[in-house]
């Protein structure tokens, strides 16, 4: 039996050389500066955070490295390690609608930091990343963020202040913008405040009602346990129409019920509001929000109770949602899940948008590699692409 291998993150000095060495052979000479913004996993707490809920990320060791040197011009030249073709744009032509491809994503941001008063020139850029790639660890917003943090640092340009956590949040939502208005994916906010906002060993429970934030102890090792992400390797596409779909659900059963966001419909209140809506459909959407932002209350109380061993059912309850009323899982995520459990792990959930992607399992310390074994010998028994996994640990924001 061969071990499976696990996903390393590269450490700082590896991501900064990789970052310069391709900067150095695109664009000759030495970047301003390097810049790295890591990747996230939604310990619980999906789908609400585009109805006002509550989510609880931790950020990744996996982090993207953006080297970056301003130019006298306003054009903007990226390279990518992972993409085969050099991206190119005007920064004056950067708008809605008017651009694609990867490269959408940074100028977006630069778009969105000049609406905030916050111009950037032209810039050269090499871009090299350990986050998966369309994976649902999003490694978009770990692109997003790793610029944002060059675009106010770089010497000459300003931005929100990243010292602070108000200036994160303003970052934050500047990459949204570009996401949501640039790049055209309609998502909620999590991603880039998981990978600004968090703080190592610590999980982040935004509110995204307010966009409050709070740092919660999450130490895996203290309470012997391990968090394994199974990379599917199914195919999963955010700017496809089924999130959108959920979305505009969630936003009409909100109009319907005359509140602003489902976050105002309470647990107690939950069958009131569901006898208020027409169709079986609607009702499961609006059944999946509610319950899911009371189970990420329920996992953060035992968190701050030191009973991170107990949250497991919290995260079969969570995957049993998503999938049954919220159906944004698929048949990888179900048997990864599946496996992970009778292998042994204390809880196991799909994590980000769903439709594939990524999977957490909580299990205990040192048995990653026999259920990363069993998760394998599952999907090889499907006929599905072999996984691939990384143990989770809270790591660092942006910087
Ligand atoms: C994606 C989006 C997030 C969030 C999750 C689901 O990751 O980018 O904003 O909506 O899906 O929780």
């Amino acid at each position: 039996m061969t071990a499976v291998p696990m996903l390393e993150a590269w450490d700082e000095t590896e991501g900064t050389r990789r970052a310069r060495a391709l900067f150095a052979e695109t664009f000759d000479g030495a970047p301003d500066g390097v810049w790295s913004a890591p990747g996230r996993v939604n310990l619980i707490g999906e789908h609400t955070d585009y109805n006002g809920g509550l989510c609880l990320p931790i950020a990744l060791e996996h982090r993207t490295f953006v080297a970056l040197r301003r130019r006298p011009d306003d054009r903007v030249h990226l390279v990518s390690e992972r993409e085969g073709s050099s991206w190119q744009t005007a920064l004056a032509d950067v708008a809605p609608g008017a651009v694609s491809g990867w490269g959408a994503y940074p100028a977006g941001v630069a778009w969105a930091l000049d609406q905030l008063g916050h111009p950037t020139g032209g810039f050269d850029a090499a871009v090299v990343s350990c986050v998966p790639y369309g994976a649902g660890l999003s490694s978009s917003a770990a692109l997003e963020c790793a610029f944002a943090m060059a675009f106010t640092a770089a010497p000459g340009w300003a931005g929100p202040d990243p010292g602070t956590d108000a200036g994160r949040a303003a970052l934050a939502a500047a990459c949204v913008r570009a996401e949501n208005e640039i790049a055209g994916a309609n998502t909620g906010g999590m991603d880039q405040a998981a990978s600004l906002r968090s703080r190592a060993g610590r999980a982040l429970l935004l509110d995204t009602r307010d966009g409050h934030v709070e740092h919660i102890p999450f130490d895996l090792t203290e309470a012997g346990l391990e968090l394994l992400v199974i990379d599917t390797r199914a195919e999963h596409a955010l700017v496809d129409g089924q999130y959108a779909q959920r979305r505009a659900t969630c936003e009409a059963a909100a109009a319907a019920l005359e509140v602003p966001t489902l976050r105002e419909i309470t647990p107690s209140g939950l069958d009131a509001a569901l006898a208020q809506l027409d169709g079986d459909e609607p009702r499961r959407r609006v059944r999946h929000v509610v319950t899911e932002i009371a189970r990420v209350e329920q996992f953060v109380d035992l968190l701050r109770a030191g009973r991170l061993r107990e949250v497991g059912p919290l995260m079969d309850a969570s995957h049993t949602s998503l999938a049954g009323d919220y159906e944004v899982s698929a048949a990888e995520l179900d048997v990864a899940v599946r496996a992970a459990r009778q292998a042994g792990a204390l809880g196991a959930r799909m994590t980000g948008g769903g439709f594939g992607g990524s999977a957490i399992a909580l299990v205990p310390a040192g048995a990653s590699p026999a259920v990363a074994e069993a998760v394998t010998g599952a999907f090889a028994a499907e006929g599905f692409t072999a996984p691939v996994f990384l143990v989770a640990t809270a790591g660092p924001p942006a910087h």
